[in-house]
């Protein structure tokens, strides 16, 4: 019978379903539940830049509240009381207390701040990597792709300097050269880079005229996006990328793996299903693999990865001509 362990991070996992930072990894109990049905590793739910910067100016006697925003920083100051660093410090020594698999710590960085510092503080607690959810805010006009696209891998670097465990970075799909950039944020220190995280965009109500948040839930298809793009990296990025978004069921899986992903993050499906949609996952991975007569994930994972990006560039082209040029 087939195995489904795998390796990321160089940390051993007994599946290659990673559950994803979220309302999910939020508490030790749920995450040893996880565990229990399935899950090889979770990231622990964020800790966010503003939170250690306004904590850390609070301790310093100073205002934290940066946003000259009401809203914004009423509401930072209000999270940062509820939800302190000691709390999720408390958070990673009691996972890691609670269930046997690795526990990767989890901060959303929007800039190169004065924040790194708490990296060393999530290692010494015992998380067994650390994820980087990096945002950097590209809505200035004044500041071009590569200046944006340089903070991105500064953040990377400082981290990666003061950080003994482990280093991923988790980004966005909205770049245009999508394989430099992973190659950047490998050469940064990154020791594995995810793609890609979700952003929430705002909608429009059109009776009150306000913006309001779009749903947080991923939907099935959305998976197409990274699988193209770890298809198209994960042999050139020299680490490996591992894809996020959209991965709802074991053939999405599968088929991340196939592009060259060691392993998947998960949130929406488990989010929507219940912990048993993991057990459900590992099987219908393990009984493909029996299938085929794979024995491990290593027998096939990369097979259908793009290995020459040029060629892909003209497969690629050939499919757009072929779906949408005759297509009026
Ligand atoms: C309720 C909820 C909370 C989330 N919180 C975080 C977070 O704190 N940090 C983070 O990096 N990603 C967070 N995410 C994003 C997920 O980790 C993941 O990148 C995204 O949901 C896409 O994966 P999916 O399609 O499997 O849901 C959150 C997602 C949801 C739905």
């Amino acid at each position: 019978m087939a195995t489904i362990e795998t390796t990321f991070l160089g940390l051993a996992l007994q599946s290659p379903i990673i559950v994803g930072s979220s309302s999910l990894t939020g508490q030790a109990r749920t995450i040893a539940e996880l565990a229990k049905a399935g899950a090889g590793a979770v990231v622990l739910k964020s800790l966010f830049e503003e939170q250690i910067l306004n904590e850390a100016a609070r301790e310093a006697g100073r205002g934290g509240v940066v946003y000259g925003h009401d809203d914004l920083d009423g509401f930072v100051s209000y999270y940062t009381k509820k939800h302190s660093i000691s709390e999720y410090i408390g958070l990673i020594k009691a996972s890691k207390a609670a269930s046997p698999i690795p526990v990767i710590a989890s901060i959303n960085a929007i800039s190169n701040g004065e924040w790194k510092s708490i990296a060393s503080e999530i290692a010494a607690a015992g998380a067994d990597a650390l994820q980087l959810n990096l945002f950097v805010n590209p809505f200035d006009e004044n500041r071009s792709a590569d200046q944006l696209e340089a903070l991105y891998t500064d953040i990377v670097r400082s981290v990666k300097a003061v950080c003994s465990i482990p280093l991923a970075a988790k980004i966005g799909p909205y770049f245009t050269a999508i394989p430099r950039m992973v190659r950047a944020l490998a050469q940064a220190g990154a020791d594995s880079v995810i793609l890609f995280n979700r952003y929430q965009s705002p909608d429009i109500d059109i009776d009150k005229l306000a913006f309001h948040t779009a749903p947080a839930i991923s939907s099935a298809g959305e998976y197409v996006q990274a699988l193209r793009w770890v298809s198209l990296v994960s042999g050139s990025a020299g680490v490996p990328v591992i894809g996020a978004t959209g991965i709802h069921d074991d053939q999405a899986l599968i088929k991340m793996l196939l592009a060259g992903s060691p392993a998947v993050e998960v949130v929406s499906t488990v989010l929507r299903n219940g912990h048993k949609q993991i057990g459900a996952m590992n099987k219908g991975l393990s009984d493909w693999m029996d299938a085929h007569g794979y024995t491990s994930i290593a027998a096939f994972r990369g097979a259908m990865a793009g290995k020459a990006p040029a060629d892909r560039a003209s497969l690629e082209r050939f499919q757009y001509i072929k779906t949408f040029g005759d297509a009026n």
